[in-house]
């Protein structure tokens, strides 16, 4: 049995990687914590709310965190998951109360509260766990790993080489790829491949339970933006559920272990993750990065997942 908190920003692929966590009995979700990116802190803590509630997992304490990056005015991705941040499925009000603490507070707590160590998924900008590492570094040796969506080696998906969670706040990424603590990295390389196509969407939609309607929705409205050509995608990428697939089945995935480290003074490329693939700097190996998927399994473990809701 894994034990992990999730930080995110749902956002629809949070929301995916969300269900396959509570879907898996491999999985114990000790707490959720939300972070601002795909939209604003208000936003994406009701979504995270939401979701669970939708799930019928009401016992998971959740906490909102930050309210803007460490050094930039918040940047939101209103335009991939729509004003609510995860339009394209009626969702039911949050029927629990959000705890009266802090992300940073309920990450303490639930590592404090743990006898083994905890795998901190991050599917969003890691401004909250920068700051938890900043706040309670007595903590860190109850993190086993940080498992987190986020970076490039190459295309970024916000500014040419560089990928949204880590634009959002490149100081927050940097202190935490530079931490110590094992990292493996899902980057926009094995996301982009992690792809469902509308015949997968549209199948989903057969399995008729309320969750995987609700899914259905979702990854209908996140399809449209992906259909740009500029992409040359045939489908959805589903980046943060890579985490969460990657804990269940690292045989599903093709790594390399390399240095990753994170620009945060270039005009152009800011928040650019510097992947050392040649090992040309000498630095230590600090990141699994994940560079290729069986996107058939992957679609299949969804499949499965969502089938397991009543
Ligand atoms: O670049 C993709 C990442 O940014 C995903 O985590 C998505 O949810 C957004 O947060
Ligand atoms: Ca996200």
């Amino acid at each position: 049995m894994k034990k992990i908190i999730m930080d995110c920003d749902p956002g629809h692929d949070d929301a995916l990687a969300m269900m396959l966590a509570l879907a898996s009995p491999e999985i114990d979700l000790l707490a959720v914590t939300s972070s601002a990116g795909n939209q604003t802190p208000e936003k994406t803590l009701n979504n995270a709310m939401r979701l669970l509630t939708l799930m019928h997992h009401q016992e998971i304490p959740v906490a909102g965190g930050n309210r803007t990056p460490l050094m930039q005015p918040l940047e939101t991705a209103g335009n991939v998951h729509g004003k609510s941040g995860l339009d394209g499925a009626d969702l039911p009000d949050p029927d629990f109360a959000v705890q009266d603490m802090t992300a940073i507070e309920l990450i303490a707590k639930t590592l404090r509260e743990s006898d083994d160590p905890v795998t901190l998924v991050v599917t969003g900008p890691m401004t909250n766990i920068a700051l938890f590492l900043r706040v309670y570094p007595e903590l860190k040796g109850k993190i086993d790993r940080i498992v987190f969506m986020g970076g490039a080696m190459g295309l970024g998906n916000w500014t040419p080489s560089v990928e949204f969670n880590i634009y959002v706040d490149p100081e927050a990424a940097k202190i935490v790829l530079n931490a110590g603590i094992p990292l493996t990295m899902a980057p926009l390389n094995v996301t982009h491949k992690a792809q469902i196509l509308k015949p997968e969407i549209a199948a989903i939609g057969e399995i008729n339970n309320p969750v995987a309607n609700a899914f259905q929705g979702l990854l209908n409205f996140f399809e449209v933006y992906h259909e740009n050509p500029k992409w040359g995608f045939k489908g959805a990428p589903l980046h943060d559920p890579c985490t969460i697939a990657w804990l269940l089945h690292p045989e599903m995935f093709e790594s390399e272990l390399m240095n990753v480290d994170v620009e945060t003074q270039g005009e152009l490329v800011r928040g650019e993750t510097v992947c050392d693939y040649y090992e040309l700097t000498g630095k230590p190996k600090n990141t699994d990065v994940l560079l290729d998927i069986d996107r058939p399994a992957f679609i299949q473990l969804i499949m499965d997942s969502l089938k397991t809701f009543k």
